[in-house]
């Protein structure tokens, strides 16, 4: 199949052309469809209309390929398409149950929440359940993670992986890490990544955070165009790649406060609406003291709806698994305690039934909720003014 989406196997595309697209860092058919004919003639210094024709012979050789659909199908035939596309379990009932079975393949599920909802471990425990068999919910693929907030802990994977008793070493080497220094770094490891998502079978994308590094570097309202047009570019690059290599694709987001909202939760992902446009679905994640609260914010088809999950050494949780280890630990805490305090001494005597001791295994979070605050108002009318020209 890699020898089909070989360049050369385009007609018309000789070996001049070949080169001229691969020192431009496309490699491939996929990678055509995928930066689309504008972008092409930018990086290349072709015209516009050699790279519009190579660009439809890509689609066109795709199509009939069977990759991707064609541009005139019936329903019936979106409807049997969509049968196909796979689904990632969240290794949690309750999310799955928000997802409607897990994460889908070919399209872009945004994760937005305040610092410590659990967006970070969210997206460990998916590039450990993608790996799954097909029969225990997972694609049987690996995870390229980009990272950009430096939160990317190995150890946390080796967890997740013993929770679920699969072997730990194989998953780590089942994930690449790539971490974004920069939000020019993180788009250029996007653009490049075509070539590593075939050939280590990727079947999950990872972007954590998509926005943070946008965010901190285009500050004040000056540059809210500039980043909105940036941060455009980086979506729509990742949800293209999603639907074009058939895989799953996560982004997670911060909120910021949001001054116009009188009722309700004051909180709004940050990236207005070029992310809101770009994701297929939103996933709101909200602290509820020990438990977390997910919503389903906008899906073109699941309804609106609420569930209640935990965090875990196994990463996201259901909450019942979370209550079990609880009563567990606390009938530990319990009877070391009584063991070890001599009958004789009262005074050391410490209440142990308090709720508190719920998860005495927490690590102490070392991550500083750098919220950076927000310049400019959430309400920008700039980017409402975005166009979306490939969707
Ligand atoms: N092994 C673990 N067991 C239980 N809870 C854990 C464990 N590791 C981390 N947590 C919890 O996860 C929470 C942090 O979640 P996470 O890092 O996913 O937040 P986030 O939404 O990514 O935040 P940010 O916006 O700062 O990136 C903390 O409340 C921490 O207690
Ligand atoms: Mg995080």
């Amino acid at each position: 199949m890699v020898e089909d989406l070989r360049l050369d196997s385009l007609e018309g595309v000789g070996p001049v052309t070949t080169r001229k697209l691969s020192d431009a860092g496309i490699h491939n058919v996929m990678d055509l469809i995928v930066r689309g004919p504008v972008e092409i003639a930018e990086i290349t210094g072709m015209d516009k209309d050699t790279a519009e024709k190579i660009v439809n012979k890509a689609r066109q050789h795709l199509v009939e390929g069977g990759l991707i659909a064609k541009d005139f199908i019936s329903a019936s035939e979106i409807y049997k398409h969509r049968q196909s596309i796979g689904k990632i379990t969240t290794g949690t009932n309750c999310l799955d149950t928000l997802f409607d079975g897990g994460v889908e393949t070919q399209a872009l599920t945004e994760v937005y929440g305040e610092f410590g909802c659990g967006k970070t471990q969210f997206a460990h425990t998916m590039s450990v359940m993608v790996q799954k068999s097909k029969e225990e919910g997972g694609l049987e693929g690996s995870t390229l993670y980009i990272d950009t907030e430096n939160t990317f802990r190995p150890e946390r994977i080796v967890s997740i992986a013993q929770a679920n008793e699969m072997n730990p070493e194989k998953v780590l080497d089942n994930i690449i890490v790539a971490r974004a220094y920069n939000s020019a770094h993180q788009t250029l490891i996007l653009e490049e990544a075509g070539s590593i998502i075939e050939e280590n079978n990727i079947k999950l994308i990872i972007a954590d955070s998509a926005v943070g590094l946008f965010r901190s570097e285009y500050l004040g309202r000056g540059t809210l165009s500039v980043r909105q047009q940036k941060l455009n570019h980086f979506v729509h690059l990742l949800s293209r790649i999603a639907e074009t290599y058939n895989c799953a694709a996560i982004a997670t987001n911060q909120v910021m406060a949001s001054p116009d909202v009188f009722f309700g939760d004051p909180t709004r992902p940050v990236g207005g609406n070029v992310v809101a446009h770009t994701s297929t679905y939103r996933i709101y994640f909200k602290k509820s003291g020990k438990k977390r609260i997910a919503r389903m914010v906008d899906s073109p088809h699941h309804p609106e709806e609420e569930v209640i999950f935990a965090l875990g050494n196994a990463g996201v949780i259901d909450p019942e698994e979370a209550e079990k280890k609880t009563k567990k630990t606390t009938k530990k805490v319990t009877s070391k305690k009584i063991k070890e305090t001599p009958v004789e001494t009262p005074e050391v005597e410490t209440p142990v039934e308090t709720p508190e001791v719920e998860t005495p295994v927490e690590t102490p979070e070392v991550e500083t909720p750098v919220e950076t605050p927000e310049v400019e108002t959430p309400v920008n009318t700039e980017s409402d003014n975005l166009e979306f020209t490939d969707k």
